[in-house]
């Protein structure tokens, strides 16, 4: 029965409470504890301070935070909400920017290593005449990049696929290069992007994993948070039963960091061969491939057949 903890503590799934439309302190502390220890923070997000949760649904499906998913279950694009935190306002004609990137396995630098852009919609708003949480209004919106669902590589591990929500200040231009509509999914360096296209702040984000066949490499993943172990929920009757998940969520976190070497020099062959790909000017050979799910949902054509990312 003993043995039992640490699984249970992986599979237990984060809480997220929104029946009343608020998010709660635990939710965004939970948020925000799996994206640490998905170490998306602070390799892709060097910081992360969300004012909303964001909801992500595939197929009437609200993922939970950090999910494994099947490569068909994501491959049309989600419907994405968003639930401000109990203090913050979201005021009628402000618009943002949605984007999906894929942040390979656990392991890989982000910081060298560039990331798939699957999905990338310049000024949609939100539907804040009803109550939260609030649905994306995509009128008006470019979408530079349609939805392209994931393809990772077979081997490649459990690729991380965060779905963004940033502010767009109202002196927003698009960069050159990333402003026509049905720009097909290419590789950057996120937070290159949000410096460049001067998005402001990081509303919310969300992740997702899928992965291709097993890992060539030492396989990593991340598991839940478990939101009993969290500072806000010390006041919970579920505080007893926390300390001992706790103790199977972390040592399940240290052999994961431990795993992560390996991962890192397979993925940097992976990322060799990408760049080498650019630079023969192979163009969308040297981009994951993904299925483009045109506009609002009508399916497309598949792109590409280069590396799975
Ligand atoms: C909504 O519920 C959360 C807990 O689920 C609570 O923290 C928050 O205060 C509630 N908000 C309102 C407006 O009742
Ligand atoms: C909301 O409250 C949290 C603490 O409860 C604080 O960390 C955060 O900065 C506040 N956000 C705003 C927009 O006031
Ligand atoms: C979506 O945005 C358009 C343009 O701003 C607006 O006319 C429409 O009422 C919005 N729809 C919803 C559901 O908020
Ligand atoms: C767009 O151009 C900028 C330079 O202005 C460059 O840094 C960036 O990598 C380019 N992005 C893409 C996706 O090609
Ligand atoms: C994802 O799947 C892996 C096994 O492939 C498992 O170790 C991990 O806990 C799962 N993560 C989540 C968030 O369910």
């Amino acid at each position: 029965m003993f043995a039992l903890i640490p699984v249970l503590a992986l599979l237990a799934a984060p809480v997220l409470a929104q029946s009343n439309g608020t998010a709660s302190t635990l939710d965004i502390e939970g948020l925000q504890a799996n994206f640490e220890q998905a170490q998306l923070v602070p390799q892709l997000l060097q910081t992360f301070d969300p004012t909303a949760v964001l909801t992500v649904t595939f197929g009437g499906q609200a993922i939970t935070i950090g999910q494994n998913l099947s490569q068909s279950a994501v491959a049309t694009f989600p419907d994405v909400s968003v639930t401000p935190a109990g203090n913050a306002t979201f005021e009628d004609g402000t618009l943002y920017t949605l984007l999906m990137a894929d942040a390979n396995a656990v392991g890989t630098d982000q910081t060298t290593t560039e990331q798939t852009r699957h999905w990338l919609v310049n000024s949609v708003s939100l539907a804040t005449a009803s109550a939260a949480p609030y649905a994306i209004n995509y009128t008006g919106s470019t979408a530079v990049t349609d939805y392209a669902g994931p393809g990772p590589f077979a081997g490649t591990g459990s690729h991380r696929y965060v779905v963004a929500l940033y502010e767009q200040p109202s002196t927003f231009t698009a960069p050159a290069n990333l402003s026509a509509a049905g720009t097909p999914l290419g590789t950057w360096f996120l937070p290159s992007y949000v410096q460049e296209a001067g998005l402001g702040d990081l509303i919310s984000a969300n992740y997702f994993q899928v992965e291709n066949g097993v890992a060539t490499v030492t396989p990593e993943s991340t598991t839940a948070v478990n939101s009993a172990t969290l500072a806000g929920a010390a006041s919970s009757t579920a505080a007893s039963s926390a300390s001992s998940q706790a103790s199977g969520a972390s040592s399940a976190a240290g052999s994961a960091s431990k795993s992560a070497s390996g991962a890192a020099s397979a993925t940097s062959a992976a990322s060799t061969a990408s760049s080498t790909a650019a630079k023969s000017g192979a163009g969308k050979q040297g981009v994951a491939w993904g299925v483009v799910v045109g506009g609002m949902g009508v399916v497309g054509a598949i792109v590409g057949a280069g590396l799975g990312m």
